[in-house]
């Protein structure tokens, strides 16, 4: 990792932790106990230059972000028209785990809150495919985007599964409603261990990286999705992408992103560069705290909102 502008990033990220603010996710064990202290950011060009402060290597579990990229492997399977039509793309104004639904047509508001990210999950590989290897397309997927093999973290998923019981009453209310037709259970299992991916901040730049370079890996070269595809994900992040405070972050921020309550969070610029925080230390929304922070600083500094 290359550190030419390492003394503004340093700064960056000294500023954004001066105080101690917010707690780390309290609702899974594993996440809970996380040192709470941890800290980086790390930035990836579109031609794979990464600079980096910080615990730039420190592994954690991608959790939410990883709601972004299957929908963009769900995308790459199915297409737009069909993908939109079991899953919309308004923000829902509700927090990430609501037990909520479209009134009329009864399909989940967008995928990056639960309820359409697990409808989400269920839509990579065809029909009938056995949990097994749904999970490995996910997880190789991810690992595309990514640009080397990841794994997941057994502690992190065991401790989530064995509380996952707002996650198992969306997996039934989608099941009731014919919106998934796999077994509940099977699907939260699948769901959880896909938010247990491990990533270090530095693999979240290059996945954000990829998407802010056209759905090409900048170091691998390899096109992971579809330019529309890309397009199509970035919007959903846009407006959806930090649930309730969505708009605050649109208004403030200014770029698509995605959180995830292990602490990561990524926003890409298109043409430009990936972003990628972590700290656990989380805000009201779920969402790092100093990961808002820091992007809001960069985003002030230099220009980064697209308005
Ligand atoms: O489903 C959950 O509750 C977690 N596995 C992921 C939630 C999450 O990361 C929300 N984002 N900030």
């Amino acid at each position: 990792m290359k550190t030419p502008i390492p003394d503004y990033l340093q700064l960056v990220l000294n500023y954004c932790s001066q105080d101690n603010p917010g707690e780390t996710a309290q609702y899974i064990p594993e996440l809970a106990d996380a040192d709470p202290d941890r800290c980086a950011l790390v930035l990836s060009t579109v031609d794979g230059e990464v600079y980096g402060v910080g615990d730039t290597d420190v592994e954690f579990s991608m959790q939410s972000i990883s709601k972004a990229f299957v929908y963009a492997l769900a995308l790459e399977e199915h297409g737009i028209d069909y993908v939109v039509s079991r899953v919309g793309v308004e923000p829902s104004g509700e927090a990430f785990n609501e037990l909520s639904l479209e009134h009329d047509t009864r399909r989940p508001l967008n995928p990056m809150i639960n309820a359409g990210a697990i409808t989400m999950h269920t839509m990579v590989g065809p029909p009938g495919i056995s949990p097994e290897e749904r999970f490995e397309r996910i997880l190789s997927g991810m690992s595309a985007f990514a640009g080397r093999d990841l794994s997941v973290d057994e502690a992190v998923y065991e401790s989530e599964i064995e509380t996952a019981y707002r996650n198992l009453a969306i997996a039934n209310m989608l099941r009731n409603y014919r919106v998934i037709e796999d077994r509940p259970l099977d699907v939260v299992r699948g769901y959880v261990r896909q938010c247990a991916i491990k990533v270090t901040t530095r693999d979240l730049a290059l996945m954000a990286a990829t998407l802010a370079n056209s759905g090409v890996q900048p170091i691998t070269g390899e096109q992971v999705i579809g330019p529309d595809n890309v397009r199509q994900t970035l919007s959903v992040m846009m407006s959806c992408g930090m649930y309730d405070g969505a708009g605050d972050w649109m208004s403030t921020v200014g770029f698509p992103a995605k959180s995830g309550v292990g602490g990561g969070l990524i926003g890409a610029l298109p043409g430009q560069v990936g972003i990628a925080t972590f700290s656990p230390r989380l805000d009201k929304h779920g969402s790092s705290l100093r990961g808002v922070r820091m992007c809001k600083r960069l985003s002030d500094d230099m220009g980064l909102h697209i308005m």
